[in-house]
């Protein structure tokens, strides 16, 4: 087996197992090859048209690309809520709903919000859908009892000030899951995670929806942070017991955390 992280390197409350598999996320160096990816405002609007332009077969090929894999990894990131049945879940960035679908069949009742109407027009929930940036929501202060969330974290264009409304919509002691891609951190698995993802995928994209698209899809690995940075952005934002999990020996990611107590107020701080 291979031997752990070092201990500055575990922000985890992952299991054993997955710590030995070790921590890094990326298949390539972040941002270094791709100075050509859109930020800002050029981004959201990058993001909005490609996902209207992918969404009437982006299940479709989302369960060819991962051979169906994802479905295991949704129902897994319902699971580590951890609520009970009827308590009120937000799938943020919900694309076509495949989580919130999870969700209901978990017994929770589920609100969606994604940028894309496109998106959203390919839903069939039913649940009620919200149009908005993630780092702008149309809701009430801890409204919310848990959110999910499938590999959008590298779509949004203002990450930290997302996960910071995602707090804010979140109740104290409430929960986030949230999936993403991830690449197995060493080995043939690493090499054939990349061959298929930065390779194949282009491909079956091109042939079964659109190429630009599925040409993008791993360029935007580029936009996540590192895995320590990553989860100083969940702690800086409100969280509390951050966790990162690699599913299928890394294939995707899973991190979870708690909505901790309420700051205090900044007038409280100063007084000190
Ligand atoms: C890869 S899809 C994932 C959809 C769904 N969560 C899933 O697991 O299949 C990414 C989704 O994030 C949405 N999105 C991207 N940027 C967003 C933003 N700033 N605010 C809200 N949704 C956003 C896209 O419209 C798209 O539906």
């Amino acid at each position: 087996m291979p031997p752990s992280p070092p201990a500055s390197r575990r922000w985890s409350t992952a299991t054993t197992a997955d710590r030995a598999v070790g921590l890094g996320v990326s298949t390539r160096t972040r941002g270094a090859y791709e100075p050509d990816l859109p930020t800002g405002a050029d981004k959201t609007a990058k993001v909005r048209s490609m996902f209207d332009t992918i969404a009437p077969r982006y299940d479709l090929v989302n369960r060819v690309m991962t051979l169906g894999l994802d479905q295991g990894w949704r129902r897994t990131t319902v699971n580590a809520l951890a609520l009970a049945p009827g308590m009120v879940v937000l799938d943020l960035a919900c694309g076509t709903g495949d989580l919130s679908t999870m969700a209901n069949r978990r017994g929770y009742r589920t609100i969606g919000a994604d940028l894309s109407w496109g998106m959203l027009a390919a839903n069939r929930t039913g649940e009620p859908a919200l149009q908005c940036d993630a780092a702008n929501l149309a809701l009430a202060d801890r409204s919310i009892d848990g959110i999910v969330c499938g590999y959008a974290l590298r779509n949004f264009t203002d990450l930290a000030g997302s996960l910071r409304e995602a707090a804010r919509v979140l109740r104290p002691g409430g929960r986030i899951a949230v999936l993403e891609v991830a690449a197995p951190p060493r080995g043939l698995m690493r090499n054939g995670h990349r061959i298929w993802f930065e390779r194949v995928v282009p491909v079956l994209g091109a042939l079964l929806s659109d190429a630009d698209a599925y040409r993008y899809l791993p360029r935007s690995t580029a936009y996540l942070p590192s895995d320590v940075g990553l989860r100083r952005l969940f702690l800086d934002a409100g969280f509390s017991t951050v966790g990162r999990r690699l599913l299928h020996g890394g294939l995707s990611q899973l991190i979870t955390a708690t909505r901790a107590g309420l700051p205090e107020p900044p007038d409280t701080r100063a007084a000190r």
